[in-house]
């Protein structure tokens, strides 16, 4: 039996019983897949947002973390999941370059997930550990020059934002590095700041509290303009490299074919989330923000993803950058 006629057979007794589902959902914990390592940032917006779901709802939401192969791993266990409201995704921006980035893998990486809404875009910054000799983005450009491969950068796998924008950097410079990927940016945080690892590019959800308390050091920020909670850090732009600028946009996504009163319930709950004081306050102090309301509704994101797959993949056949 293929994937797609599973699916039509799982959910037939669903959409039978959508109106009294929708209506009494959730009954049981929702659980809320993270594709990366406990830790990083997409698991810091991600308990932020099922803690607050979950007082929403009258339920709980549990973060699970499925980490490995640049976040795939976990996107296929939501896209192969019963489509019941119950298995949920939180990824990034990931899912706008996977399409395109991997030819073989064992779920429909666009037609496998309903959006129920955008959560944030998170700028990215350029860090490095306490000890590497550079002491600002020019001194890192001219040491970066000159180790070479002798010079390490972590990631989370292909695909990741990590890894997306550790290649914009290494071409930035024309210079290759010696990437070491892991299952997150939570573990490389911790081998950044142990000195294992010298480089990342990293979301300011992971590395604001760690530039503030100095145990690695930032270079820059890559957005067009400075970030208010490290209003020190100069862009990227601002220091010798313009035109580098990339920031990481989350999303929650259900299962394809869950019913689309599942999906609307969760989109309103996503959205009172993301209007909560207290999330807001935590969003600001990392670095980022909330997305508006009309951002996080199925249909805004569905454009939106839409879109960027489009804007990436000739970026990824240009660079035959492919992940197989
Ligand atoms: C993470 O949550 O570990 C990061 O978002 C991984 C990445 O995309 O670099």
């Amino acid at each position: 039996m293929s994937q797609l006629t599973r699916r039509a057979a799982l959910a037939a007794p669903l959409a039978l019983a959508t109106p009294a589902l929708a209506q009494a959902y959730p009954t049981r914990p929702i659980t809320m897949i993270v594709p990366f390592a406990a830790g990083g940032p997409t698991d810091t917006v991600a308990r932020l947002i099922a803690q607050e779901m979950g007082r929403d709802m009258g339920g709980s939401v549990v973060v699970e973390n499925v980490g490995g192969a640049g976040g795939t791993l976990g996107a296929q266990r939501v896209a192969t999941a019963r489509p019941d409201g119950y298995t949920i995704l939180c990824h990034h921006i990931g899912m706008g370059v996977i399409p395109s980035l991997y030819r073989r893998l064992s779920y429909d990486a666009v037609n496998g997930f309903e959006p129920i809404g955008m959560i944030t875009e998170v700028p990215m910054t350029i860090v490095g550990k306490r000890d590497l000799p550079a002491q600002n983005l020019a001194e890192l450009v001219a040491l970066v020059r000159q180790r070479r491969e002798g010079l390490n950068m972590a990631n989370a796998g292909i695909g990741a934002a990590s890894h997306l924008c550790g290649l914009l950097f290494q071409s930035a410079l024309g210079v290759p590095l010696t990437t070491v990927p892991y299952r997150g940016t939570g573990p490389a945080m911790n081998d950044l700041v142990g000195g294992t690892i010298d480089l990342m590019c990293d979301q300011t959800t992971n590395t604001t509290e760690q530039i503030r308390a100095g145990t690695i050091r930032g270079y820059a920020v890559t957005t067009t303009t400075r970030v208010s909670s490290l209003p020190e850090l100069p862009t990227a732009a601002e220091a010798g490299m313009p035109g580098f600028a990339v920031s990481v946009w989350h999303g929650l996504y259900a299962p394809r074919g869950t019913p689309a009163e599942i999906v609307t319930r969760l989109s309103t709950s996503l959205q009172k989330a993301l209007a909560v004081p207290a999330l807001v306050q935590r969003f600001n102090d990392l670095g980022t923000a909330p997305v508006t309301a009309e951002q996080a509704t199925p249909a805004y994101h569905r454009q939106f993803w839409t879109a960027d797959i489009a804007r990436w993949r000739p970026v990824i056949q240009a660079a035959s950058a492919y992940a197989d």
